[in-house]
C-alpha cells in the first residue's frame, strides 16, 4: 500500500510514523510518504489558501495550489490523477468512514490524502481532482490531519503484518466475522480482582463454547449500541 499525505503540518506525522504497527506496515512494504503543499505554491511568500469569495470567516485551500503539489509529485494533470488512484479530501460532510469503508480503500494498491485547512478547500479541488470526499464524524477539526491519520491507522492495521496476530484484525469490532457488530469483551489476569470474577465460561477451555458466548456478547453490544448515525 502506497499512501500520501498532502498536508501543511508533515511534521505532525513523524509520531505517527514511528508508532509500532505503522513502521510494520512499512518494514512489510507499505509506504507513506508526506508532500508539503506549502513546497509547491506558485505564489510569493508560501501562499496556500485565501479568504472566502462571498465573503465569511476563515481561509481556503486554493485550487491551484492543489494543482501544482499534486502535479509536481504524479507529474501528471490532477484531472487524470483520480483515475489512476484513489484521491480522498478529508472533508467533514464527506461520506461517512466505517469498516466496510476502511476495508474499500485497504484493498487499494496505493492513496492519496488531501487535507484542508481552516474553513476547508475551495470547491473545484472536490469536484475536479478528488474520487472520495471522507469525513470521520459530523464534527468539524482544525484540518485534515488527524483524519488522515486515523485513515491510514485503520487502513494499514488491515494489512497482513502490520498487527502481531493474523487473527486479530480478522476477529475485531465490525468485521463480517462478527456480523458487523462490536467486539465481545475481553478480560485478561487476574481471574478475580476486587471481587470482580472473569465470566466462568472463558476459564473453561470449551473453544466452541466460548466462541458462542463471545457471538452472543457482541451481538448484545450490537443492539445496545443502537443504529449507526448516518446508516442504513
Ligand atoms: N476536516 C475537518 N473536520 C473533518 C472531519 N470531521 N473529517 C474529516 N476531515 C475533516
Amino acid at each position: 500500500m502506497n499512501l500520501d499525505v498532502f498536508t501543511l503540518f508533515p511534521e505532525w506525522f513523524e509520531w505517527f510514523g514511528s508508532q509500532r504497527h505503522v513502521s510494520n506496515a512499512v518494514a512489510g512494504g507499505s509506504r507513506l510518504a508526506y508532500v508539503n503543499m506549502r513546497d509547491h505554491t506558485p505564489l510569493s511568500g508560501g501562499q496556500v489558501d485565501d479568504t472566502p469569495f462571498g465573503g465569511g470567516a476563515g481561509m481556503v485551500l486554493r485550487v491551484d495550489v492543489l494543482d501544482s503539489a499534486l502535479r509536481a509529485h504524479y507529474g501528471v494533470d490532477p484531472v487524470e490523477l483520480r483515475a489512476q488512484r484513489r484521491v480522498i479530501a478529508l472533508a467533514p460532510g464527506g461520506r461517512l468512514l466505517d469498516d466496510a469503508l476502511v476495508n474499500e480503500l485497504a484493498a487499494e494498491p496505493a492513496l492519496t490524502l488531501l487535507c484542508g485547512r481552516y474553513e476547508g478547500f475551495d470547491e473545484r479541488i472536490l469536484e475536479h481532482f478528488a474520487s472520495d470526499v471522507i469525513s470521520i464524524g459530523r464534527y468539524v477539526l482544525s484540518g485534515g490531519e488527524l483524519a488522515a491519520m486515523v485513515i491510514c491507522d485503520a487502513v494499514l492495521r488491515k494489512l497482513p503484518g502490520s498487527l502481531g496476530h493474523a487473527e486479530s484484525a480478522a476477529q475485531e469490532s465490525f468485521s463480517v466475522a462478527l456480523d458487523g457488530h462490536p467486539e465481545y469483551p475481553h478480560y485478561t489476569r487476574p481471574a478475580e480482582y476486587r471481587g470482580w470474577r472473569v465470566p466462568e465460561i472463558l476459564l473453561s477451555g470449551h473453544h466452541e463454547r466460548i466462541d458462542q458466548w463471545r457471538r452472543e456478547r457482541s451481538r448484545e453490544r450490537g443492539a445496545e449500541a443502537g443504529p449507526e448515525p448516518g446508516g442504513p
